[in-house]
């Protein structure tokens, strides 16, 4: 298993532009499978999770191919393929295969998705919402048969504003003849870019954003260039790593108005921030202060993603600051490692109280999940001596070669693969 040894006590000073953003690339992906055209997506992030998501794409008969920056993808001869276990657990989003197919298809059949060890990730949203727009749905040995052949329109409420959820209903939406109006929908900034992705190649959504949308269903799409968003995870995570490290970072490529609530908690610890529309500049102070309090929400609210990279820094911020995580049951597991880096944290259920120390001190330390591992990553940044951090791939399925990223704004981290 892959490792990451980091030097701590180095301050980041530089500027770096972020990739484009894994959770609008991952439904977007889904999204070409509706196009019987060629679709051309840019500066496409090789993030694990998006080559898996490629691969479920090619399962599906499409051909994938990987031009400089760019995806191209032509679904022209796509067939609703069975999507097995073996790569629907290696991502969540391969659940979004489901609304693409049975919009192109009208069936699908989907082995239950993987995601991070989060939480329990159940999809009974996705489900409830396709039922109440007519798609007759059974489950059987972990697998999901779909047929939407009798689509209908009209309302669908969502219990909860599922960002999967939104974005695979609206999917599922897209062609055909019926009027389906989504309530509750989810309002993060990736699901507008997949709205606006779907409309340039022909689609007829409105609303996406906001928490009502409307789709009315068109005969079929067209090929198209697109560009997805910035990563909004990865431009907080790089704004932290120059906090923590007592350092100074412009963060380029990307819309800071999509992490404002990361924004204001970072100059609550006395960072200084300059904000453009599509880059932001963050000066640490010498001495961080506890933000006092977080709490995750759906958007706008604070990031659930980002809840594990703020979590490191009030570990070396004076004060004391209660972490709520809303979102996902067990999303504290990268605790007891930092815990052995000197942090004083108390974590129970979805609750953690940090009272934060001067400095932390290097160990050998696991990864468990995806924004979890990249906490532990910026906790050695800070820390005194060297801190190992294994298995990182977890930590790959979202940031590509973070090691160099980080190193190119002086920090000294070595990959021992
Ligand atoms: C998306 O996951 C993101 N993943 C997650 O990012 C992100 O943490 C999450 O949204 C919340 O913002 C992608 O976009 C690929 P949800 P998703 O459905 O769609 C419960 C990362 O680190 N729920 O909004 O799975 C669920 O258990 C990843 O990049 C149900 O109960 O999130 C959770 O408690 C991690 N039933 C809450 O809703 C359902 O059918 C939010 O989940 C669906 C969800």
């Amino acid at each position: 298993m892959s490792k990451y040894i980091i030097t701590g006590g180095y301050k980041l000073d530089g500027s770096v532009a972020v990739d484009c953003a894994k959770n609008a690339y991952l439904p977007i992906l889904a999204g070409t499978i509706m196009c019987e055209e060629q679709v051309i997506l840019r500066n496409c992030p090789k993030f694990v999770d998006v080559l898996n998501m490629c691969k479920i794409l090619e399962k599906l008969n499409m051909k994938v191919v990987f031009q400089d920056d760019a995806v191209v993808i032509n679904g022209e001869n796509a067939n609703p393929n069975f999507v097995p276990v073996e790569v629907a657990k290696l991502l969540r989003s391969s659940i979004f295969t489901l609304g693409a197919m049975l919009a192109r298809f009208k069936r699908a059949r989907v082995a239950y998705p993987g995601g991070c060890d989060i939480g329990l990730r159940p999809i009974n949203l996705h489900l409830k919402g396709l039922r109440d727009m007519g798609v007759k749905i059974t489950e059987s040995h972990g697998v999901i048969n779909c047929d939407a052949s009798n689509l209908h329109g009209g309302k669908v409420v969502l219990d909860y504003p599922s960002v999967g959820a939104t974005e695979n209903l609206m999917m599922c939406a897209v062609l055909g003849k019926e009027h389906i109006t989504i309530l509750n929908g989810a309002r993060e900034p990736e699901i507008a870019d997949l709205a606006n992705f779907l409309n340039l190649m022909g689609a007829k959504i409105y609303g996406a954003g906001t928490s009502t949308i409307e789709i009315d269903g068109v005969d079929r799409l067209y090929g198209v260039e697109y560009t997805p968003i910035g990563d909004r995870i990865i431009a907080g995570t790089y704004l932290i790593a120059g906090a923590i490290t007592g350092g100074q970072i412009e963060v380029t490529n990307c819309n800071p108005h999509f992490f404002a609530s990361l924004i204001d908690k970072l100059h609550n610890s006395g960072c200084v921030l300059r904000v453009k529309s599509d880059k932001i500049y963050l000066k640490s102070p010498k001495v961080l202060k506890s933000v006092g309090f977080v709490e995750t929400q759906s958007y706008p609210g604070f990031p659930t993603d980002l809840q594990a990279q703020i979590l490191a820094l009030q570990t070396v911020s004076r004060g004391c600051c209660v972490i709520q995580e809303n979102l996902f049951e067990s999303r504290f597991k990268f605790v007891p490692e930092l815990i052995k880096m000197g942090a004083n944290v108390r974590a129970k259920e979805r609750t953690a109280v940090v009272e934060g120390v001067p400095f932390l001190s290097g160990a050998e330390v696991y990864a468990k999940d995806l924004r979890g591992g990249a906490s532990l990553v910026l906790a050695g940044l800070n820390a005194h001596g060297y801190t190992t951090v294994n298995d990182i791939h977890h930590i790959e399925r979202g940031y590509c070669d973070l090691n160099v990223v980080l190193n190119n704004l002086g920090a000294s981290i070595k990959k021992v693969i």
